[in-house]
């Protein structure tokens, strides 16, 4: 039997936030819906923070409402605060996506938050998400490492996890913002995870900032875990974390799954002709692999 695993499409998000090149909101729904025709089923479609903090999310709730519904795409929203929340249930998001955060430095610069004060956010926003009837996540960032603070312990993340557990988070993502983790590193704080954790499903976000993201994603599959987030092209990056690079790359990650035997329901050719779609609006080219090489055999 054929394994399947299930990439979240996170381009639309952590891909454009951060890209020199800025999408119209014609051209984001575009892209949208190109993904969606590549074989994507759930994706990121925006966040709702701050504009001021991160201008090129500033027209989320328009490209939240000019979204083909009919096609059952599952678009998730990204909040970190309660404004956001209440903004991304207005735009009926398919999930939210709250935004933890495992290390002090960069939670400061990124949401004005400590860890604890991050998953007290949560907790106290959780009620009007589920009272909303929309599927919640969260995302923990810096889970690997923290631009500011340094290393991160486990323990953190692990407690973090139990803490969204608590909230009835229904699946946790452990994000690699800054692409720090070492395959070793990753079946590590996913074992600790669960320990302390063990009813929410994980997911793993991984940046290919030191080399190590395919590898990362490997470590990730082998110890269980079925829901990758990738971003189209490679693209991405978090405005707060510096020498940011973009997300593992949709088509690469595919390409290598696919190839082992996985199944992701992602049209490999689609998706790389998406990439380089976007490399004309974005003004350069993308980062992934399989863009510049194309598929084998
Ligand atoms: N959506 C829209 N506007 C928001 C908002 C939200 N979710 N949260 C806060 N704001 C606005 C406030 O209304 C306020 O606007 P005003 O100055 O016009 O009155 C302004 O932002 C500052 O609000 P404040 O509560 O003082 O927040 P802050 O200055 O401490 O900033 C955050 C904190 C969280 C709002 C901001 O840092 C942020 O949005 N960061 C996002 C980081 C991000 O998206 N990173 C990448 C993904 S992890
Ligand atoms: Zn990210």
């Amino acid at each position: 039997m054929t394994r399947r695993i299930d990439i979240v499409e996170v381009g639309p998000r952590d891909g454009l936030q951060n890209d020199p090149g800025t999408l119209t909101t014609e051209q984001k729904l575009e892209f949208i819906t190109r993904l969606e025709d590549a074989g994507v089923k759930r994706m990121e479609s925006g966040s709702f923070v701050s504009p001021r903090a991160v201008p090129k999310m500033a027209d989320s709730a328009e490209v939240f409402r000019g979204l083909d519904r009919t096609r059952k795409t599952r678009h998730i929203a990204l909040a970190l605060n309660e404004k956001g929340v209440r903004r991304a249930v207005d735009a009926k998001a398919d999930e939210i996506n709250f935004v933890l955060v495992a290390g002090e430095g960069f939670g400061l610069k990124n949401q004005r938050m400590t860890p604890q004060e991050s998953a007290d956010a949560l907790a106290a926003c959780a009620p009007l998400i589920h009272e909303a009837e929309i599927p919640l996540s969260a995302t923990i960032s810096v889970a690997f490492g923290d631009p500011y603070s340094g290393e991160v312990e486990p323990a953190v993340v692990a407690n973090l996890a139990a803490q969204a557990q608590r909230a009835g988070v229904a699946e946790v993502g452990l994000g690699d913002t800054i692409g720090v983790a070492t395959p070793w590193d990753v079946r590590n704080v996913i074992e600790q995870v669960r320990l302390q954790a063990p009813d929410v499903y994980l997911r793993l976000h991984f940046h290919d900032t030191r080399g190590a993201g395919l590898a990362n994603v490997f470590a990730a599959v082998e110890a269980g875990i079925d829901v990758i987030d990738a971003s189209c092209g490679g693209i991405g990056g978090c405005p707060f974390a510096p020498a940011a690079t973009g997300n593992v790359a949709t088509e690469d990650v595919v390409y290598m799954l696919e190839r082992a035997g996985f199944e992701t329901g992602i049209d490999l050719g689609k998706m790389i002709e998406t990439a380089k779609w976007l490399e004309p609006l974005l003004g350069h080219k993308v980062s992934s692999s399989l863009s510049k090489a194309g598929a084998f055999p």
